[in-house]
């Protein structure tokens, strides 16, 4: 993991193989950031010819553009890193997510480097905390299944290695940067006790974040639902935090008809994972629900070829909720915690869930189940109704469920539906503070009628018109009343397609994890409202 340190030396004395200056779009031009003195140190080394040079190089200073430059004469460092901030917004400093997006573009320029000192701020503590998220964000790489060749431990047979795939000597140059200094901070704040919190807990969203993307970059054959509850034991163990696993036996007797219905079908059966963080001074309860959907066939609706082949990622609101349980106790917050991991595989088999077959879920109600693509609502169903018995004072679930929601709201922004208008704007406005994209759905009643099932209580499919909220509505059903809810669909931002952005990789990108982790610090700091 990559490390990070905190340095009130400036962009000409850091001791680093490169520096991170911010520039800004000006109408001449990229334009030394506004404020922060390393940009203006650069220009001023370079003769005041930091905008003609960025110039001449084609930059413009628009958002994460990057421009390598050899460093200035007297620099301790070799290379020069410009990375565009976009227009500036007058004398004000750059938005935090601003920041967190460049410095996670220059981390990853930076992919081969060892050691970069990021001077893209004062020493505002949001300011500096963008920055360190970003540039930990922007340094990831997953490396598990990477093959140098045959060796050793490439013979297990599943291709997992047990090294990190490291060269040890020289640097390899696909391994992401290795150390990040947060430079040109003023002397005070570089050593005070405010921003060394502040780094501190970069290090733990980022170490967190990295474990949800590694497990939904995780191939299927190698992540199943008894191996992803076996993770979460280990982690329980080394972070202090309760675990009871229910496997298929206990499962099947506690009448958990919809995590049983929709893992039958696989040779891995599934399990149903509560994974608490206790504080001996909490004064509320969160649960967190995530869907753990190992590998999503289809089922016998079986996808088509082409729609299945991301479809590993259907664990990521689990790891989600899994990397906040763990954040919460390493960042000792005063609420205590419950994470549900619904985990199952779905696939197809003699003995999977037919279309048309009823099953009797955790909660009583019967569901018929018309399509056994939509497995995710049914696992969620079960671990929602069971985590209600405990009455926590609000319920967040985190899931891929519908390529509806990807429909409405494209692959970087995720759905945020509640049975509460406040607590679905207390989510949305976190999500906000923290960087992550995301919008408020309705949950329009009407749509029930198309959930109407002839032969049981509810049908696990409605309306293909607004299929994201149907899946939502299927959810309200399981949930206790008068407690407060929100579901987050993560299908569209949990997994990068494309290419790296910002400080978004390609393949799993951690999606809800910070902003689980604000909301579970909110409600440690100030309870929640009404
Ligand atoms: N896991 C999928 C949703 C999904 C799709 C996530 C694409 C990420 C990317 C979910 O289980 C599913 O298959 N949903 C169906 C529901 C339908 C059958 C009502 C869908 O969205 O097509
Ligand atoms: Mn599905
Ligand atoms: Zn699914």
């Amino acid at each position: 993991m990559t490390a990070l340190t905190l340095s009130s030396s400036t962009a000409a004395k850091v001791r680093a193989d490169a520096v991170v200056i911010g520039v800004v779009k000006g109408e001449d031009g990229p334009m030394p950031a506004p404020g922060v003195e390393a940009a203006g140190a650069v220009d001023a080394a370079f003769g005041g010819r930091l905008t003609a040079l960025l110039t001449t190089l084609g930059a413009t200073g628009a958002e994460n553009e990057i421009t390598k430059l050899p460093a200035p004469e007297g620099f301790e460092a070799d290379l020069v890193v410009a990375v565009g901030l976009g227009p500036a917004s007058g004398d004000d400093a750059p938005a935090t997510e601003t920041l967190r997006r460049a410095a996670g573009a220059a981390a990853r320029a930076l992919t081969g480097t060892g050691h970069a000192a990021f001077a893209l701020t004062s020493s505002d503590p949001a300011a500096v905390a963008a920055v360190a998220e970003g540039a930990l964000l922007g340094s990831y790489a997953f490396t598990e299944f990477r093959g140098e060749g045959r060796d050793d431990e490439g013979k297990s047979g599943r291709g997992r290695r047990s090294g990190r795939g490291r060269k040890e000597e020289g640097r390899d140059a696909s391994a992401p940067l290795a150390e990040v200094t947060i430079a040109g901070l003023d002397a005070k704040s570089a050593k005070g006790s405010e921003l060394k919190a502040v780094a501190e807990r970069a290090e733990v969203l980022a170490q967190e974040i990295a474990r949800a993307r590694d497990l939904v970059n995780t191939p299927p054959n190698a992540l199943n639902p008894a191996e992803f509850a076996a993770l979460a034991g280990a982690a329980a163990k080394e972070y202090g935090l309760k675990i009871e696993v229910l496997d298929e036996q206990a499962l099947g007797k506690g009448g958990y008809g919809g995590i049983m219905g929709v893992g039958q079908g696989s040779q891995s059966p599934p399990r149903l994972v509560r994974l608490t963080w206790r504080h001996s001074k909490a004064r509320n309860s969160l649960a967190l629900i995530g869907k753990g959907i190992t590998y999503d066939s289809g089922g016998i609706s079986l996808k088509p070829a082409g729609s299945n082949e991301t479809m590993k990622c259907d664990m990521a609101g689990a790891a989600a909720v899994f990397a906040a349980v763990v954040a919460a106790a390493r960042l000792d917050l005063r609420v205590n915690v419950t994470g549900w991991l619904a985990l199952a595989e779905n696939m197809p088999s003699g003995s999977a869930t037919r279309p048309g077959d009823v099953l009797t879920m955790y909660s009583g109600k019967t569901v018929e189940v018309l399509n056994t693509d939509a497995e995710g609502r049914l696992v969620m169903a079960d671990a929602l109704a069971r985590a209600g018995e405990e009455s926590p004072d609000a319920v967040v679930d985190v899931a891929t469920l519908t390529g509806a929601m990807m429909v409405a709201l494209g692959k970087r922004t995720f759905g945020i539906m509640s049975n509460e208008d406040s607590f679905r704007d207390l989510v949305h406005g976190i999500a906000g503070e923290v960087g992550e994209q995301a919008w408020p759905m309705p949950l329009p009643e009407d749509l029930m009628e198309g959930l109407k099932s002839p032969v049981a209580d509810i049908a696990n499919v409605g309306d293909r018109m607004g299929g994201g909220l149907s899946a939502g509505l299927f959810l309200k059903e399981f949930v206790a009343d008068g407690t407060p809810w929100a579901h987050l669909d993560i299908a569209g931002p949990a997994f990068n397609e494309g290419s790296p952005f910002g400080y978004t990789p390609k393949g799993g990108t951690g999606s809800a994890v910070r902003t689980l982790v604000r909301l579970a610090e909110r409600v440690a700091e100030e309870g929640l409202p009404g």
